[in-house]
């Protein structure tokens, strides 16, 4: 992964084309509602609104539902993102984004009481990064912290491109961004971290004809070339199992609950509430 100003980073370059992104990659509503139940339950718990980090400037996170009293703190490396992502409405007051990086935040020790991420996880070399991840995050949390991030974690079973491929042939995949998703988990077959061009580059051989798919799918061609941002991106992601995940947070962390999700693809994308050891 590169510092935010290197031009082979990924996330200064996909903030131009963020809204032709969509579910799984995104948050769906039902997400949001996960998150907004978990937050509601610490404040409610506390009594007051929490002091709350977000993982990145996801919009859908930093406009949900907070509770009254919260007070809000994005920490993000892209400062691209910062400027064109994070909301300038709809947060709550007083509500800020930062840049820096979650794996050396730029935030006092029990900072938080909540820190809530969208696939946060993904963007991190797996395990070593995830250890350090987790180690920091209990240091800006408060004793009673709490955890809250969608996941994108590979199943037991997994796909191969070869079945990947028949599936989208036989019109069995539902959404652009969720062939992504079945592309990168196929290429992760051993917790190995995904280099983002060589999704790009599976998704060449698999669909070379951009006008055939876009007849096949319906999937127009804007939204099939936010595949082209993976291009020369030094960006690779992680998808550990769940249960890996589990163990590279559980010196800091343990899991209170895991909150599914319904969509195309949802059993890949849990909402995991934690709580801090
Ligand atoms: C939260 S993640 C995943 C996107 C997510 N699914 C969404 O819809 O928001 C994307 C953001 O994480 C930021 N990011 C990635 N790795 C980071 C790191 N190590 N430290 C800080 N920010 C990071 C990127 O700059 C980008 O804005």
């Amino acid at each position: 992964m590169t510092d935010g100003t290197d031009s082979s980073d990924h996330w200064p370059r996909h903030a131009h084309r963020w809204a032709l992104v969509g579910p799984p990659l995104r948050p769906c509503p039902a997400d949001v509602a996960h998150v907004e139940r978990a937050v509601a339950g610490w404040a409610a718990a506390a009594g007051r609104g929490p002091r709350a980090l977000l993982l990145g400037v996801t919009p859908e996170l930093a406009t949900m539902r907070w509770p009254a009293g919260t007070e809000l703190r994005a920490v993000d490396r892209s400062a691209a993102m910062i400027a064109e992502v994070f909301p300038a409405t709809g947060t709550p007051p007083g509500a800020t984004a930062v840049q820096g990086e979650w794996c050396a935040l730029p935030c006092a020790d029990a900072a938080f009481d909540v820190a809530v991420g969208d696939g946060a996880p993904a963007n991190l070399s797996f395990p070593a990064d995830y250890a350090r991840f987790a180690g920091e995050l209990a240091r800006v949390l408060a004793p009673g912290g709490q955890l809250v991030l969608r996941l994108f974690a590979t199943q037991e079973l997994r796909e191969t491109l070869d079945d990947v491929a028949r599936e989208l042939r036989a019109g069995r995949i539902g959404s652009f961004h969720a062939l992504k998703w079945r592309i990168a988990m196929a290429l992760y077959p051993d917790e190995r971290d995904v280099p983002v061009v060589e999704i790009a580059a599976a998704f060449d051989a698999m669909a070379p004809d951009r006008a055939w798919l876009s007849r096949l799918t319906a999937w127009t061609p804007a939204t099939i070339a936010t595949i082209d941002n993976y291009r020369g991106s030094a960006l690779a992601y992680s998808f550990p199992k769940l249960a890996s995940v589990e163990d590279a947070f559980a010196a800091h962390f343990a899991i209170a609950r895991v909150l599914a999700a319904d969509y195309e693809l949802g059993e890949r994308c849990p909402t995991v509430v934690w709580t801090r050891r």
